[in-house]
């Protein structure tokens, strides 16, 4: 399959884990069913990438045994020896998992550690480091903090079935004490999981800001699996949130909408960022899944794996209608051929005289004028369709797969709803920019510069043609390209 998106060749693949930029490397790991197609027998895969592009696969990282699954975690560079696993010649790369277990069911954080730049790894023989003889705490991720008179490291985890996200610190990586708990806030619809929490500047000013990501599954924002953020302050001790924010659950979709969501599709999940880069290359990877139907997703037989990840994505952190938002700017490969259309005006639906790239990216600038807005579809083999329309009316982007659902699992023919226009209603005339990210599995939607993201899986959409059409009136394409097409992404 021609692909932008990392993919284990064989077998199952969900969260991103121990994301790390080292020796000017980028290391994916990644929850890997080494055995088979289903969620089983958790371990971290590994995979490395010079350019964040093309990705080399590598033997697996952490394997499972008799007595404990790999679930999510980070890794950071002991680079001043904290834990004393490492020498000053080699410097340990220190692994943080959830072990989860398989006699009794206890989740409690892990260390393994690495002194060969992340090849080979060891388990800690203290295991766990982290326990507090609960079912449902996963998924830390440890960063150093450097206030104005101390440094250490801090550890933020999901208690998940109390939507909590609990913070520890420690001098050594080894032993941890409690410092505060945030939550339940926010959208509560479903377990928490998966935190990150990272400074950011707010770009044009000198100020800086906190972001916490909290994936949720279910109750995201388009059902099922989501990920939303709350910008605000960490002192060292505890993240505040510059809006209070109270609990929402799912069913309330006037307070869902209020909330501020990474992305408003269906297929990105427990998305963290890398360490060990600097503060303004900020990097995400997600899993492009969501647990709705990510188990039942069907398998190629010739080659049978589930799961890949989004393109990453770089973040800042910009001022919108007064707000500090993310805004998130793809990192995509070098596209060789752009084709481009300009000024056309289109009313009836029109097929573009233009390739759509197997995999590739499309650039779109549309004025509405006086039109209820416009819809840009694309057809694939078999009949498979999706399309993305703009309700000016509402204001919002729509992304309707229910084309590309035939033999999906049910929950996965959905019509995705993301509003765009910065927070403030747009002008007739003001021209709607769209880049559009496309392979055969997925589409990933950047409107507003990146402020508004939406990524859908769209199971096979072969060889697409692309048409627009005007809804109750003519729009002005303005002007779109097309770049691709590249060479497999995948190892
Ligand atoms: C998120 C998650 C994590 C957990 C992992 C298990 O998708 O449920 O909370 O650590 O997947 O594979």
């Amino acid at each position: 399959m021609t692909s932008l998106h990392f993919a284990p060749p064989l077998n199952w693949m969900n969260d991103p884990n121990g994301l790390v930029f080292h020796d000017g490397r980028y290391h994916l790991f990644f929850q890997h069913n080494p055995l088979g197609t289903v969620h089983e027998n958790i371990s971290w895969g590994h995979a490395s990438s010079l350019d964040l592009a093309t990705w080399e696969l590598h033997p697996l990282a952490i394997p499972f045994d008799e007595d404990e699954e790999i679930f999510s975690g980070s890794i950071v560079l002991d680079g001043e020896g904290s834990t004393g696993l490492g020498t000053p010649e080699s410097p340990a790369l220190i692994a943080f998992y959830t072990s989860m277990s398989k006699r009794d069911g206890t989740q409690a954080q892990s260390i393994a550690y690495s002194l060969d730049a992340g090849t080979s790894w060891t388990k800690y023989a203290g295991n766990p480091v982290l326990d507090r003889g609960s079912l449902d705490f996963r998924d830390p991720k440890v960063f150093r903090w450097t206030g104005a008179d101390d440094s250490y490291w801090v550890m933020i985890a999901a208690e998940a079935e109390d939507r909590q996200m609990v913070l520890y610190r420690s001098d050594d990586l080894l032993s941890w004490t409690h410092l505060s708990t945030f939550g339940p806030a926010g959208a509560v619809g479903g377990v928490w999981e998966c935190p990150d929490l990272f400074p950011l500047r707010l770009e044009g000013t000198d100020e800086t800001h906190w972001v916490l990501l909290v994936s949720l599954n279910p109750g995201g924002i388009a059902g099922g699996s989501g990920t939303q953020y709350f910008v605000g302050d960490f002192d060292g001790t505890a993240f505040t949130p510059l809006e209070p924010r109270r609990p929402v659950e799912s069913s309330e979709s006037e307070g869902m909408r209020e909330l501020d969501w990474l992305d408003y599709g269906r297929d990105c999940y427990a998305g963290v960022t890398f360490s060990g880069l600097p503060d303004d290359e900020r990097t995400l990877i997600a899993w492009m899944g969501n647990w709705d139907y990510a188990r039942e997703m069907p398998v190629d037989p010739r080659a049978p794996q589930r799961g890949a990840m989004t393109l990453p994505r770089r973040l800042s952190l910009v001022s919108e209608a007064g707000r500090p938002v993310l805004r998130q700017t793809p990192i995509g490969p070098e596209l060789a051929e752009e084709t481009r259309l300009e000024g056309l005006e289109i009313t009836d639906r029109t097929e573009l005289a233009m390739p759509v790239p197997a995999a590739g990216r499309i650039e779109a600038t549309v004025a509405v004028g006086g039109a209820a807005g416009f819809a840009l579809r694309l057809d694939g083999e078999e009949g498979r369709s999706v399309e993305l329309s703009y309700d000016a009316g509402t204001g919002e982007l729509r992304l309707d797969r229910r084309g590309a659902a035939a033999g999906l699992p049910d929950s996965f023919g959905s019509v995705e709803r993301m509003p765009i226009g910065s927070g403030v209603p747009l002008e007739a005339a003001e021209p709607i920019e769209l880049v559009i990210w496309i392979d055969e599995r997925a589409i990933e939607v950047y409107a507003d510069g990146g402020v508004r993201v939406l990524t859908d899986l769209v199971g096979g959409l072969r060889a697409p043609r692309i048409s627009v059409e005007g809804v109750d009136g003519s729009v002005a394409l303005t002007s779109i390209t097309s770049a691709g097409s590249v060479a497999s992404a995948a190892a």
